[in-house]
């Protein structure tokens, strides 16, 4: 049996306050939609369709080629929203999950369960429930003196002993496609707030004695809904508790797990240790054994096994086994460093490639550069790879030895073996094994300390 998907968020989620729908806000480094998207493939479905509205065209183009969008131009309640997939799903046979743009936290297996729940009973519409100490809010599920799901009643227009019911409507239903889009041009828009209820169709269903089942939620915090940045924050901190609960049961240690934020896309080694006030962004991978932070900021970074790295920058950016990273490194996109590499204190990277063994650890600025294997880069060498209309390529071949404070102004090639004097400015290639020195001579001025008027005195 097949099965789709419809996401609704056409709402415009006023209370964000913001230009950027609602549900293109980030959570754990996805927007919220995507998030729900990604729950709605791996619980089997095998096409999805996002009824847009407010800022429809940004969500197409965020899953574009992930979801089939539809819009929706007025928001006139939630089984107009689901109406508007009509169109696509008419003649489809299979199954229909409906879900929120602004749940961001609903699982797979949640919707699995719901899915299997709504097979086995053989029902035409099953509901997802949750029990909730302060159901204020959300709609009311009404079950009859057998138990079985009567009619579902919004806030505004429940009477009081309907408000007493702990058991509410999550939003996330499953449907059988036959008959579906017929009730739902059924529905009226007669209740306080004038718009297209879809959980009328459920009371429709029971109506006609057609099966209707409900699921409950096992933990709640799966179907909080987002309207405001407080509730974002909340939602992110329960999904970067979940995220970092499944990296340390697969062998990751965190040290404080509630100062490290990690996002839904990074992948870590075991036996690697993230310690305090670290962010692990994008799609960055982590090998086994490493040592993360603290106070490191990881952006789309592929870090090979027992890399230790500290207080530092890291992006888009390939560092190979056994580097030794910081204290205090910024390394910018575009950077490959092979394995056994040394970026000591307050060294800046930019698009360089360091060989097996390298060292650069101390004060240095190396952009647009490839450094062989075993090179020293002495404490504050600088790459000078702007003339201030384009970049030039610094080459520094294996085994060469470049003294402090050195200027490498590029384009300049220091060859293997080379030495480069301490505080030089190098304009011309330095020659396999030679010593390149460009400085003025030094002079000593004998008894200069006992002249008269020396500065100073
Ligand atoms: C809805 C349910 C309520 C349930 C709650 C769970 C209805 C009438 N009520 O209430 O029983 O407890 O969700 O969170 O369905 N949307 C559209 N187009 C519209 C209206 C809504 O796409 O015209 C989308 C919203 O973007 C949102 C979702 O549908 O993603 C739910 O809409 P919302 O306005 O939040 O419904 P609630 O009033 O919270
Ligand atoms: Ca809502």
């Amino acid at each position: 049996m097949s099965l789709a998907a419809v996401i609704l968020a056409a709402g415009k989620g006023t209370r964000m306050k913001s230009d950027l729908p609602k549900v293109l806000h980030k959570i754990c480094g996805l927007p919220m939609v995507c998030h729900v998207l990604k729950a709605a493939r791996e619980a089997g479905s095998d096409r999805v369709i996002l009824v847009a509205g407010f800022g429809g065209d940004l969500v197409e183009q965020e899953t574009r080629g992930r979801a089939e969008v539809v819009f929706q131009h007025e928001q006139l309640g939630t089984a107009h929203a689901l109406q508007q997939a009509a169109p696509i799903l008419q003649d489809f046979a299979g199954d229909i999950l409906v879900l929120c743009g602004d749940t961001p936290l609903v699982t797979a297996d949640t919707l699995k369960r719901v899915v299997s729940a709504h097979r086995e009973s053989g029902a035409q519409a099953t509901v997802l429930t949750a029990v909730l100490d302060s159901p204020a809010g959300y709609g009311r599920v009404i079950r009859d003196n057998r138990g079985r799901v009567h009619r579902i009643v919004e806030e505004k227009d429940a009477a009081p002993e309907d408000l007493a019911v702990g058991e509410i409507n999550t939003g996330i239903y499953c449907f059988k496609s036959r008959g579906l889009f017929e009730t739902l041009g059924l529905v009226r828009p007669d209740n306080v707030q004038g718009e297209y209820y879809l959980p009328d169709v459920i009371g429709r269903y029971v109506g006609e004695d057609r099966v209707v089942t409900a699921v409950q939620v096992a933990d709640p915090v799966e179907i909080m809904g987002i309207n405001d940045r407080c509730q974002m924050a909340l939602a992110r901190a329960a999904l970067a508790a979940r995220i970092n609960r499944q990296l340390m049961l697969s062998g990751v240690t965190i040290t404080d797990p509630s100062a490290v934020y990690i996002d839904v896309g990074v992948t870590i080694g075991r036996d690697t240790v993230i310690y305090p006030g670290t962010i692990i962004e994008g799609d960055t991978v982590i090998g086994r054994g490493c040592s993360i932070g603290p106070f490191t900021q990881l952006v789309s970074a592929r870090l090979g096994d027992n890399v230790a790295v500290r207080q530092s920058v890291i992006e888009d950016s390939d560092i190979g086994s056994n580097c030794v990273i910081g204290p205090y490194s910024y390394i910018r996109p575009g950077c490959v460093l092979d394995g056994q590499v040394k970026v000591g204190d307050f060294v800046e990277l930019k698009k360089v490639k360091i060989g097996y063994g390298t060292k650069v650890p101390h004060l240095s600025y190396v952009g647009d550069a490839v450094l062989g294997r075993d090179v020293n880069v002495g404490a504050g060498t600088i790459t000078c790879n702007y003339d201030g209309k384009k970049k030039w390529t610094t080459i520094i071949e294996d085994n060469a030895f470049i003294g402090s404070n050195a200027n490498l102004v590029a384009p300049v090639r220091v060859g293997a073996g080379a030495v480069v004097g301490a505080g030089s400015t190098i304009t011309k290639d330095v020659p396999d094994g030679a010593l390149g020195v460009a400085r003025d001579k030094q002079k000593n001025i004998p008894g200069w300390s006992g002249r008269k008027g020396r500065k100073g005195e």
